[in-house]
């Protein structure tokens, strides 16, 4: 995949790779199978199987993901070393489709304490480590690594150095969750307006949530002109984690007014697949989680629920069907009010007259406020109560 039209964006999905770095997260091969199996159902562009050199198992993954996936590339990540590039390229020959994608350090802090190398030995090894890529598949693609960190004048020559040696997607990741939205999108605006041969290659956004701006970063490299979105399903990643897919694919179907891009994904699948993530990974999602938390689509304060059950727009800005999530939740507790009570009261099969509909509303706001969760179980003691009272 060499170039995307200007109003697709391409989702690269990394669960497999930067997710599984998650401390705490790995996952066995028939469990990375099964997210694989997904992830290519759902529509994404691009799956980062994993890191062949890191162990036989990694490679084994990859090498399984790709023989099997039918519609994504499949993507294995290398580092800028010699026998990094030939372990992912001889994982990803099985798929349909194969990249490379090799990265390499590029900010003078990573330089100096991580790497010992100055800056022309960097563009040095991003030449040789780019072309030997491209001589074992068409699809390269090159992450400058902490690239938001790095200056705007080095990354500019290391990026067309890059795509000079044959690099058809450029990723400039902000590894360490750093920047904010305007300076992201400024980064992109400024490296595909001066680096002269920009236009070959596709850019591409990788953002971590440190500061908790993973998502809004990666949209603002969008409207800087990056074309590729790198994301996890749940947002599972490194310390804060990834940029979440269901957010980005989510955010960019509901804002299409102001955001004109469309993804391949299907959302159908984004609440399957996180409730799979979360199982393989043993990282529970939490309740308030965007698109995919228990609480994403459950209302309980009063005003909200009689707003919900005149019209579901009043406080719903995506339909749960829409994520695969089967209905919004009316949750009855001390917020709920008496027209949600009602519809409950309906939707448990009784009809109460004024008064016992009252009485029965009272005692209801009575439990609540001693008990944290009332189930349908406890409406339904109390109304049989209420009902053989008012028959006394
Ligand atoms: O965060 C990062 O910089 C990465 C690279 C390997 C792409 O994950
Ligand atoms: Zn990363």
């Amino acid at each position: 995949m060499s170039a995307a039209s200007h109003d697709q964006v391409v989702i690269f999905d990394t669960t497999l790779r930067d997710g599984e770095q998650s401390p705490g997260a790995s996952m066995t091969l028939e469990e990375k199978l099964q997210v694989a199996e997904i992830l290519d159902t759902m529509g994404v562009d691009i799956i980062e199987a994993g890191f062949p050199i890191a162990s036989n198992g990694d490679f084994e993954a990859v090498c399984e993901i790709a023989k099997r996936s039918k519609n994504a590339v499949i993507a294995g990540l290398a580092r800028a070393i010699p026998a990094d590039i030939d372990r992912a390229g001889e994982a990803v020959k099985h798929a349909n489709r194969g990249r490379i994608h090799t990265f390499v350090s590029t900010s003078p802090i990573h330089l100096r304490h991580q790497m010992n190398k100055s800056e022309e030995e960097v563009l040095d090894i991003i030449k040789a480590t780019v072309t030997q890529a491209r001589n074992l598949i068409d699809d390269v693609e090159w992450s400058a690594m902490d690239a938001t960190r790095t200056p705007i004048d080095y990354l500019c020559r290391c990026v067309e150095a890059a795509i000079e040696a044959g690099a058809t997607t450029i990723n400039l990741p902000d590894t360490v969750g750093y920047a904010v939205p305007h300076e992201y999108r400024e980064m992109f605006e400024q490296i595909r307006g001066t680096v002269p041969n920009a236009d070959k290659a596709v850019f591409s956004v990788h953002c971590h949530d440190d500061l908790g701006l993973a998502v809004a970063n990666s949209l603002a490299g969008v409207a800087g002109g990056a074309r590729q979105i790198e994301c996890t399903i749940n947002g599972l990643g490194e310390r804060a984690g990834n940029a979440a897919l269901e957010e980005v694919v989510m955010a960019l179907r509901t804002r299409n007014d102001v955001m004109p891009y469309d993804s391949k994904v299907d959302p159908v699948y984004l609440t399957r697949a996180s409730k799979l993530v979360s199982a393989v990974s043993s990282f529970p999602v939490q309740y308030n989680k965007a698109i995919v938390g228990k609480n994403a689509f459950a209302h309980e304060s009063g005003i909200h629920q009689d707003g919900m059950l005149k019209n579901a727009e009043t406080y719903e800005i995506m339909r749960p069907e829409d994520v695969g999530v089967r209905a919004t939740s009316l949750v009855m507790g001390k917020h709920s009010g008496r027209h949600a009570f009602k519809d409950k009261l309906a939707e448990l099969g009784y009809q109460l007259g004024d008064n016992a509909l009252q009485e029965a509303f009272r005692r209801f706001k009575e439990l609540a406020d001693r008990k944290k969760n009332v189930y349908d179980e406890d409406i339904e003691a109390l109304v049989e109560d209420e009902i053989a009272i008012q028959g006394e």
